[in-house]
């Protein structure tokens, strides 16, 4: 049998929240980073996050007319009220020294010519407050993240290998195994887990997401125990770019931030019908509207229209949009995008504490994974990343205050108790996006319920473990709990909007 590595700190996933945490580990200063051994997992290589792909940016109050009360009130307004107030107030507060760490750790954001930050405007802002480096922000932040996480020599680093198993045993110690790219399963142990697994965009037929965003993370705190909140609030960007694939480009909020206009296909602006804020409302109304005129017009999509925008913007601040539009033939300086909403964030999660400890004591989940009650019923644009770096820092600090070394029981090693059904990944996106999407109601929720319970049950035993059924089994399960959620609301609010409550 395979030994158990045993390190203080196990984190998995290596996208902002995961790489992060492990730099503000690094910088406490009132402690010796050779005493505290850390290791970091990611089930592909490490660059294959969300945080990768993130265009739009990083909300933070830097204008002069803008204030920490407008960035408070707008993440509250969006959130319909259902966030935690005092953390929107810590986070916001933070945000202006997120943005030093990052500076101080390679990251660098679009300056104007008196070398101020370029401020963009997204949906739901009162004020031009977002920080970005062109429409490429978030690559940018994971390239400067990982050439730091490269450098240091101390961290263990594991691409490709997948969390199959967790177990916290009687001392307290998180037992893992993991499975690497040849199959093989490795036993490991820690005294704290942080789990910053991102996303779930993969059980919907269309996201923006990576195909990796399986919500691993939530199925193992669940599995651990601890608390898991608010599933229901699936978040649905307005503007994923319209293709047959199931990777949805994001056409970055920040366009319409420069004065890019949502039109039907008869060429009328329809924002204004649906809200007064017009094409820049919070996303969960932009959806609505969007998905209400597609069923009106009987159409597969909408336009953007960014013809009015100044056609140098297109190279300086949206380069990589631009190019991706030429790439299927459309030339958005004179041409209107086909845009539809797709699944874009989960706004809940695994419930964390005001330093992203979960319920279970030693357990973290940092990122998109956690519910730390920053975004409520509807994430305000651009504040994820904000959120991810911010609940981090947290942690770090909360972590290195109580940090004592523990060891793990001799040998040990917990018995391997997966049982994997052999499921359909097509049919479970396909139900979820018909049952827990944009509009939702009570008789489709539960024949949903029954019908992905069904279809585990009836499903025929996996003989071998392999990465892609654990990812599908863990997939329905979160699946089937996210649709127990949603029935259970019984108020609609920001993202979670069931039809059957109107009546
Ligand atoms: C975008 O660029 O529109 C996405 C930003 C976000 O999800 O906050």
């Amino acid at each position: 049998m395979e030994t158990n590595h045993h390190f203080d700190i196990i984190v998995v996933g290596s996208g902002a929240a995961g790489l992060s945490f492990i730099n503000y580990i690094n910088e406490q200063s009132d402690f010796n980073k050779d005493d505290i051994t850390i290791a970091l997992f990611s089930k592909k290589e490490f660059s294959a996050t969300n945080t990768n792909w993130a265009q739009g940016g990083i909300a933070a109050v830097y204008s002069a007319i803008d204030s920490k009360e407008n960035h408070v009130q707008d993440t509250l307004i969006a959130g319909s009220n259902m966030n935690n107030q005092t953390i929107v107030s810590k986070v916001v507060d933070e945000a202006p020294n997120i943005i030093e760490d990052l500076i101080n750790w390679g990251m660098i954001f679009d300056r104007d010519s008196n070398d101020d930050f370029k401020l963009t405007l997204e949906g739901g802002h009162s004020n031009a407050r977002i920080l970005h480096n062109k429409d490429e922000t978030g690559k940018l932040i994971q390239v400067s993240l990982e050439n730091k996480m490269k450098k240091n020599s101390k961290l263990s680093k594991y691409e490709h290998c997948q969390l199959i198993d967790a177990v916290k045993d009687s001392n307290g110690i998180f037992n893992l195994i993991f499975l690497d790219e040849q199959n093989r399963l490795s036993y490991f142990s820690a005294s704290i887990l942080v789990i910053a697994t991102g996303g779930l965009g993969a059980l919907y037929s269309k996201s923006t997401n990576q195909n990796t965003s399986t919500g691993d993370g939530i199925y193992f705190a669940k599995k651990l125990g601890a608390k898991i909140q608010d599933l229901a609030y699936i978040q649905f960007h307005p503007t994923g770019l319209y293709s047959q694939h199931e990777t949805a480009y994001l056409v970055t909020e920040a366009l319409r931030g420069q004065g890019a206009v949502l039109k039907n296909l008869n060429n009328i602006s329809f924002m204004e019908k649906y809200d007064a804020r017009g094409s820049l409302a919070p996303r969960d109304i932009v959806s609505r509207a969007i998905f209400n005129e597609m069923k009106i017009n009987q159409s597969a999509y909408v336009y953007l229209d960014g013809t009015s925008l100044k056609h140098e913007l297109w190279i300086e601040h949206f380069p990589n949009l631009f190019k991706e539009c030429i790439k299927i033939g459309i030339d958005p300086r004179n041409e209107f995008i086909p845009v539809i909403p797709v699944q874009h964030y989960s706004c809940g999660g695994v419930y964390t504490d005001e330093f992203g400890e979960t319920t279970l004591s030693g357990l973290y989940a940092l990122g998109e994974v956690a519910c730390t009650g920053l975004h409520g019923a509807n994430r305000l644009a651009s504040n994820s990343l904000l959120e991810a770096f911010a609940f981090a820092k947290f942690a770090a600090q909360k972590i290195i205050s109580q940090f004592e070394k523990k060891e793990p029981a001799l040998n040990a090693i917990i018995p391997n108790s997966i049982r994997l059904k052999s499921l359909n990944k097509l049919a479970l996106q396909k139900i979820m996006t018909a049952a827990a999407g944009i509009e939702r109601n009570d008789s489709s929720m539960k024949k949903s319920i029954e019908e992905l319970k069904e279809l585990v049950e009836k499903a025929t035993p996996c003989e071998k473990i392999k990465k892609e059924d654990i990812e599908k089994n863990i997939m329905y399960d979160v699946g089937i709990d996210i649709l127990i959620d949603a029935l259970n609301k019984k108020e609609n609010k920001g993202v979670h909007y069931n039809t059957s409550l109107l009546k």
